[in-house]
């Protein structure tokens, strides 16, 4: 994919506040922290689009953004950030859920684990509630950069056994190096267009 434009629209607090749009939409979920700001900055080639934070609890709305005037990328705010006022708390699940089962446009979730981090049981629940709302997923492992090779091949079957995800579904990527990129935007292309 060759980014023309990519531009950032809202911040949508809920379903009912996002943009009134036929353009297709693939959204970014993961815990807090796990790098999705930054993974659309990378796919978007445009380093400070969105902004990222070493702070968990950056992105707290459905930020939406134009690519090429034709498909939308929606950055969702990340789970598991246990320091977050409950108030921000509270409302994760309803905006979250509620966008997710809700927009007609959705045509994928790039969902994102932490090489580093065993999946928690938050992200465990999150993938079996996207299983049974038949959302289709593209499952990321992100900041590779941050480990050896024999640990990412370790860590990969250690994802992909208590996620029960086939470990070739897991693309492995860094925004550091730009591992992934090409492979991220294939499997976005083929949510596009199921048929081609
Ligand atoms: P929330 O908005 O809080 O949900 O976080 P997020 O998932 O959007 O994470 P964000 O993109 O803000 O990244 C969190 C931190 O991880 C930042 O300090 C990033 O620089 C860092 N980071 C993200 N991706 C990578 C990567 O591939 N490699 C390395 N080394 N660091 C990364
Ligand atoms: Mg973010």
């Amino acid at each position: 994919m060759i980014v023309h434009s990519a531009n950032f629209i809202t911040s949508a607090p809920a379903l009912a506040s996002c943009p009134d749009s036929e353009w297709p939409e693939i959204a970014f979920a993961g815990r807090s922290n796990v790098g999705k700001s930054s993974l659309i900055n990378c796919l978007l080639n445009r380093k400070g689009l969105v902004r990222t934070s070493s702070t968990p609890g950056r992105t707290q709305l459905l930020n939406y953004f134009a690519i090429n005037e034709a498909l939308h990328f929606v950055d969702l705010p990340g789970y598991g950030f246990a320091r977050a006022p409950r108030s921000v708390r509270e409302k994760w699940q309803p905006m979250v859920h509620g966008y997710l089962q809700g927009r007609e446009s959705l045509r994928a979730v790039i969902w994102l684990l932490d090489v580093r981090r065993n999946p928690s049981p938050e992200d465990l629940e999150f993938l079996d509630w996207l299983e049974e709302s038949e959302i289709p997923t593209i499952p990321v492992v992100t900041k590779v950069d941050k480990v050896s090779k024999n640990e990412l091949a370790r860590n990969l079957a250690k994802i992909a056994s208590v996620t029960g995800l086939p470990k070739e579904l897991l693309t492995p990527v860094s925004v550091q190096t730009r591992q992934g990129h090409s492979e991220v935007w294939e499997r976005i292309s083929m949510a596009l267009d199921p048929d081609a």
